[in-house]
């Protein structure tokens, strides 16, 4: 019997590989559409947990599950021919213990066929990545502005401002990539943080608010996009206003709607030539 692998697609080895080299372009993603729209431009794909917020309309990302993470995630990798797809674990859901985390962890993998998960900490989940990555998982860290623990650690700003929290945060990523993560995200850091961070681990950092320093870029499509209704962090550049070109286009629809001019004749579908006239012809 030969297994069969599909090696068009980026794997977390081949992350691990670009450290120091051509930037990593990585991006979120929630659904097939918007995984296949960027598939071919990205070197990888988070399915985040950022869809609560973005797709759900939460607050913050402590609502997300595990099922909505496995849904969306299937949804991706069925629009990703390339990219390395890497699906969040939700709050809740890696916390508890190693052993919680690798069971959860394998349930996505299995189901999603992802090349990866992403969880957020570090010292403090220093053990759960070494547990995850010697077992089989590949895990994506994540230091620095943690928003599943923002209401413990103050909330969305900029992070490492004064030596005692930078020195805690480069622990961090000193931890988990001695623990065995094939890259971390780096959120909400000064740049000289994540200079020093990308300097001294030997693992790619993808830096989200966190200076060209890292060894890649991460931002949330849809902000990227402008495909959302309120507050831009100042860390994204916007490449496109779909947001507004939505409401101009629901705009215009409705003046056709209400005043007749759509549906229009080219929009209607026509009878057959004789197609009303043959039922009668038997009787
Ligand atoms: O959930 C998410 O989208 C993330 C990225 C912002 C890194 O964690």
């Amino acid at each position: 019997m030969s297994a069969h692998r599909d090696n068009k697609k980026t794997t977390a080895i081949d992350i691990l590989a670009r450290k120091g080299g051509e930037p990593l372009v990585c991006l979120t993603a929630y659904t097939s559409l918007t995984a296949q729209l960027l598939d071919e431009n990205t070197d990888l794909l988070l399915v985040g947990d950022s869809l609560g917020m973005v797709l759900y309309g939460l607050d913050d990302t402590l609502g997300v599950t595990l099922d909505m993470m496995i849904a969306h995630g299937k949804a991706v990798m069925r629009g990703s021919s390339k990219a390395c797809v890497i699906v969040d674990m939700p709050f809740g859901s890696y916390q508890e213990s190693p052993e919680v985390a690798f069971r959860n962890a394998a349930r996505v993998m299995k189901e999603v066929g992802c090349a990866g998960v992403k969880l957020e900490g570090g010292v403090e989940m220093a053990e759960t990545v070494e547990y995850l990555a010697r077992r089989g998982i590949p895990v994506l860290a994540h230091v620095g502005l943690l928003p599943q623990s923002v209401n413990t650690a103050g909330g969305f700003r900029s992070h490492g401002q004064d030596k005692q929290e930078a020195d805690r945060i480069l622990a961090d990523a000193v931890a988990v990539a001695k623990a065995g993560a094939f890259a971390t995200v780096v959120e909400g850091t000064v740049e000289p943080l994540a200079r020093k961070i990308t300097e001294t681990i030997d693992i790619p950092t993808i830096g989200i608010g966190a200076s060209p320093a890292c060894d890649g870029q991460i931002l949330v499509t849809e902000d990227l996009v402008g495909l959302f209704t309120d507050f831009t962090p100042k860390f994204v550049k916007r490449y496109a206003d779909l947001g507004q070109q939505i409401a101009d286009a629901a705009k215009s629809y409705s003046d056709d709607v209400r005043s007749g001019v759509f549906p229009g004749p080219e929009h209607c579908f026509a009878m057959r030539p004789g197609a009303d006239d043959d039922d009668s012809a038997d009787d």
